[in-house]
């Protein structure tokens, strides 16, 4: 089999998104159009490497790069392109640093609907030509390439502000469009690339016209187009603008939300849940729209998220209750513990199992042990509570003195009265008990009631 590299055109502005942001870096469903396109490409066996093109404030999108590569635990590598030239003087840019692939698979950045599926069938079906493309029909071919042929077979491929129809027919009768994904063989592309011309309305180097140079040359060109092999086309559509970032948005969540229906999940209301595409939903799980489900957030069976929650990179056991609107990131529910409504959970946090976090409770890199209780109006901040332990409403990890944070210990079964303020760093023993309205300020032993409050005078008013 012939070894396939992927490389993946990044390093344009996006002038149509208007926005200070580069195009790829724009997101669906929480993650970048740049990083959804890397996980696919990583999900196709035969590719063996991922490069990327990048120009337009490089710096970001090759941060978003190291990302990516943390994640997928696979190097993207990243190619500079000082001046975005256009397409084809992206792929000559990239031609040095590729590692000599008897074939590129090359695919615009601005592609998120793109599946593994497709790309496998198009690999296969693209092995023996020269230089091949995915197309599609659109009824409404806007900016897009069209795809001219000739005795069925592609012989150029034209933008359409350089559609000349005198030569071409009515523009709008071109409907097969190029989607921006390619197989090339390295042998052709370094034959052909340096034949490209800026001539053109946009004074760009344009990748498609390969297309014609190579059908000249008697290259085996091949144009796939998806409504001929009953593809799914949605996948091929490209993101210009906010309307079609929108757009490919919605198709995202509804491809994601009826295969996780399909799989056993149950959604109420799946036209407002939104599910990443990294996020893992266990069959049985149930969750309740509106809701947002996040990078790598991991829904165990029987766990419920009711509606209004937010997730990333939460890990919420099985049979664990996410009550409504909650806030979670990075934190770790175990099984049978109940959160909410009305909680924040920030990272490093981990409530143990069967324990219950209730209204406006903030934990942060606190890890509530098994059985415990901090139901109402708490910040519990870089602290370690054993198991058993009920804090009181109102309690207060004091974890920051202007310049460090500090850590508080609390042991099981111990009992923390309202309204106390725990000053770190401190350590509360097994067993103790603390007084309502208490500041506390030095270590309690284990089994001990430690008050530290001001002692009440009656005094007679009558006086
Ligand atoms: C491109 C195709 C068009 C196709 C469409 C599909 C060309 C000339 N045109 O048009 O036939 O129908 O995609 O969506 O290829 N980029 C670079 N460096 C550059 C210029 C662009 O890396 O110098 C990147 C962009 O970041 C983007 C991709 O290449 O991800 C495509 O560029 P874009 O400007 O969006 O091309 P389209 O006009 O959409
Ligand atoms: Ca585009």
């Amino acid at each position: 089999m012939n070894t396939v590299d992927a490389l993946i055109l990044a390093a344009g502005k996006g002038t149509r998104m208007r926005s200070d942001r580069p195009k790829v870096l724009q997101t669906l469903l929480g993650e970048s159009m740049f990083s959804i396109v890397c996980g696919v490409l990583h999900d196709v066996p035969e590719i063996r490497s991922l490069h990327a093109v990048v120009g337009h404030e490089a710096e970001l999108v090759m941060k978003e790069a190291d990302a990516v590569s943390a994640n997928l635990s696979r190097k993207v590598a990243c190619i500079v392109q000082n001046e975005q030239l256009g397409t084809g003087h992206a792929l000559m840019t990239a031609l040095p640093a590729l590692h000599d692939p008897d074939k590129l698979l090359v695919i615009n950045g601005d592609s998120p609907l793109i599946t593994a599926d497709l790309l496998r069938f198009f690999i296969r079906e693209a092995e023996q030509s020269d230089i091949a493309f995915l197309s599609l029909d659109l009824e409404d071919a806007g900016r897009y390439g069209r795809v001219v042929r000739k005795d069925g077979k592609p012989v150029a491929i034209v933008e359409a502000k350089d559609f000349d129809e005198a030569v071409h027919g009515p523009l709008e009768e071109a409907h097969e469009v190029n989607s921006g994904i390619w197989l090339l063989s390295l042998e052709s592309v370094r034959s052909l690339l340096p034949c490209l011309t800026n001539a053109n309305k946009s004074g760009e180097y344009y990748l498609t016209d390969i297309v014609s140079l190579g059908a000249e040359k008697g290259c085996a060109v091949l144009g796939i187009c998806a409504d001929a092999v009953h593809a799914e086309k949605n996948a091929l559509l490209g993101v210009n603008t906010p309307a079609e970032l929108a757009g490919a948005e919605l198709l995202l969540q509804q491809r994601r939300n009826s295969g996780l229906l399909s799989s056993g999940v149950i959604l109420h209301s799946p036209e407002s849940i939104r599910i990443g595409p990294s996020a893992e939903i266990a069959p049985g799980a149930e969750i309740f729209g509106p809701a947002e489900i996040y990078g790598k957030s991991q829904i165990g069976k029987g766990a419920v998220v009711r509606s209004h929650c937010v997730l990333k990179n939460a890990a919420v056991s099985s049979n664990a209750e996410i009550r409504e609107f909650c806030h979670i990131e990075r934190a770790v529910i175990c099984e049978n513990a109940i959160v909410g409504p009305f909680a924040r959970l920030r990272e490093g946090t981990t409530v143990g199992e069967s324990a219950h976090v209730g209204d406006f409770v903030e934990l942060k890199k606190t890890h509530l042990g098994k059985g415990s209780k901090a139901n109402h109006l708490s910040y519990l901040g870089d602290a370690e509570i054993g198991s058993n332990v009920n804090i009181g409403a109102g309690t207060i990890t004091c974890n920051y003195d202007g310049k460090n944070k500090h850590r508080t210990e609390i042991g099981d079964n111990s009992f923390i009265g309202s309204n106390s303020a725990i000053v770190a760093p401190v350590s509360v023993g097994r067993d103790s008990l603390i007084g309502a309205g208490s500041v506390i300020t030095e270590d309690v032993p284990e089994g001990m009631l430690a008050l530290g409050r001001g002692r009440q005078v009656n005094k007679d008013r009558r006086r």
